[in-house]
């Protein structure tokens, strides 16, 4: 049953009719525009449309159908509905006959669905947030255990400066906080409720927009019915905030896919999260790196596409905008499945600790602790990195990295230098001598690890490895 055929004299050709439809993917609403609609009626009923028998009754229907759904939730499959709201009237006016028919008084499927879409982010945010959260303690844990492990840093791919892997896990703790306060910022905005807006000029019955958006728990009632209607801004918040953070992680799954790699061998994945090569078999491939960088571009895909969509659309409601709730159900999906993955990966992963150290010592990531000694021996800056830079040419054509070089052979170079400068060369105490917050020292990125584990509850001195140990020195 149709919601409109009273103009019409003839039915929708198939193929247009399940070009039309969006309750295939709009039924993930059905408990909200169940919500909405009650709220509705009780919305009528104190206007005075509704008597309060019949809202009660109408009430109850909803209800009903909601424990039915709830016990068999192929129904909506099963049924050719054009839309969720088109679903939910033709089920109580099944069940209500004519009163069912009333529900409808003074509301728009314009200003139904936008509301039901506000009301159903409310809930997918919690579980989102949830998996940030999951993933900043999963990085936490590894701050917690690899805190002092060297871990080469590069800029431009080229090897730069000694970090930790305790350093490294915890810029993504702090990027991934960043993208749990976007995600509240943007679900925030959507805190506002459009029922009531009619289809575009406001309703024409007197409801009383204030009670209603408090009866749905919103902070307030949207302030023009134009804009109620059309507006989908939250959408394409979320869609950037999904795209930002999936940045992130193709960012993080770039550096690892590296790291496991032979040439580098920084650390081996677990089995868990990597495949075999049908064909060669020594192969262990980080599949799960990859499709989570792959997926990125999908969601960034997503954000391109509604933003087409919406910027070509003159006021108000136009049916393109359904098009809103595939690219915002299907972003956070993927999202939130690249978070679940990236955590199984994270604790999955075991770092090689002497390969680390090894990697370290070599490639000159000490040339600005010699530059920093220079300075300290009373050379000006400027000049301390050019005698450093002869330094590491006059290394490379000896092949030797700059603590193998003796002392006579760097006096070659300067005269300044004295025989501390090997204590300046060594990469645990050049990050030993960094003492500004937010540097790599191994001391302060513990301390930034064990604030963080305190901040998202993770037991103290929480890292597995050490909940393991206990348990099997117990066993
Ligand atoms: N299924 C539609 C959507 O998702 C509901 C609104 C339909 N409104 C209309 N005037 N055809 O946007």
């Amino acid at each position: 049953m149709s919601l409109w055929g009273g103009r019409f004299s003839k039915g929708l050709d198939p193929a247009f009719d399940s070009f039309n439809r969006s309750l295939p993917f709009d039924r993930r609403m059905w408990r909200e525009d169940l919500e909405g609609s009650r709220a509705w009626a009780r919305a009528l009923e104190a206007a005075g449309v509704l008597k309060k028998t019949e809202r009660t009754r109408i009430e109850k229907a909803l209800r009903k159908l909601q424990k039915e759904l709830e016990a068999d939730p192929g129904a909506l499959e099963r049924s050719g509905s054009e839309d969720i709201h088109s679903f939910v009237e033709a089920a109580l006016i099944r069940e209500c006959g004519d009163l069912g028919k009333k529900l409808h008084t003074g509301r728009s499927r314009n200003d139904q669905v936008a509301t039901d879409l506000r009301l159903w982010l409310r809930s997918r945010v919690l579980l989102l947030d949830g998996s940030l959260e999951e993933l900043q303690r999963a990085f936490t844990r590894l701050a917690l255990r690899e805190a002092g492990t060297l871990l080469p840093g590069f800029t431009h791919l080229q090897k730069a400066q000694v970090l930790t892997v305790g350093h490294y896990a915890l810029a993504y703790v702090e990027m991934l906080a960043r993208d749990r306060e976007r995600l509240a910022q943007a679900s925030k905005r959507a805190e506002r409720c459009p029922l009531g807006s009619g289809a575009l000029a406001g309703t024409g019955f007197p409801i009383d927009r204030r009670a209603l958006a408090r009866d749905l728990g919103f902070d307030a009632p949207t302030r023009n019915s134009l804009d109620a209607v059309s507006d989908r801004d939250f959408v394409a918040e979320l869609l950037f905030v999904a795209s930002l953070s999936a940045a992130h992680l193709a960012r993080f799954s770039e550096d690892w896919i590296f790291y496991a790699s032979a040439e580098a061998g920084y650390l081996e994945l677990g089995d868990e999260v990597t495949t075999g090569s049908s064909l060669m078999p020594q192969k262990k491939n980080p599949d799960s790196l990859e499709l989570i960088r792959g997926k990125g571009g999908r969601i960034l895909g997503k954000l391109c596409g509604f933003l087409a969509t919406l910027r070509s659309l003159p006021l108000a409601y136009n049916k393109d905008l359904q098009e809103d709730k595939e690219a915002l159900f299907e972003t956070l999906d993927q999202w939130q499945a690249c978070l679940e993955v990236s955590r199984l990966v994270v604790d999955s992963a075991r770092f090689h600790r002497e390969r680390l150290e090894e990697s370290s010592r070599r490639g000159y990531l000490n040339a600005t602790d010699l530059a920093d000694y220079l300075v300290q021996e009373g050379v000006p800056f400027r000049q301390a990195h050019d005698l450093t830079g002869r330094l590491v040419r006059l290394g490379i054509s000896r092949k030797k990295e700059l603590q193998e070089l003796s002392l006579e052979e760097m006096r070659e170079v300067s005269s300044r230098i004295g025989p501390e400068v090997y204590d300046f060369l060594d990469p645990h105490r050049a990050l030993a001598r960094r003492s500004a917050l937010g540097a790599a020292n191994p001391r302060l990125v513990l301390r930034e690890a064990r604030r963080w584990a305190k901040a998202l509850q993770i037991p103290s001195g929480g890292s597995r490895e050490k909940q393991k140990n206990k348990k099997r020195s117990k066993g």
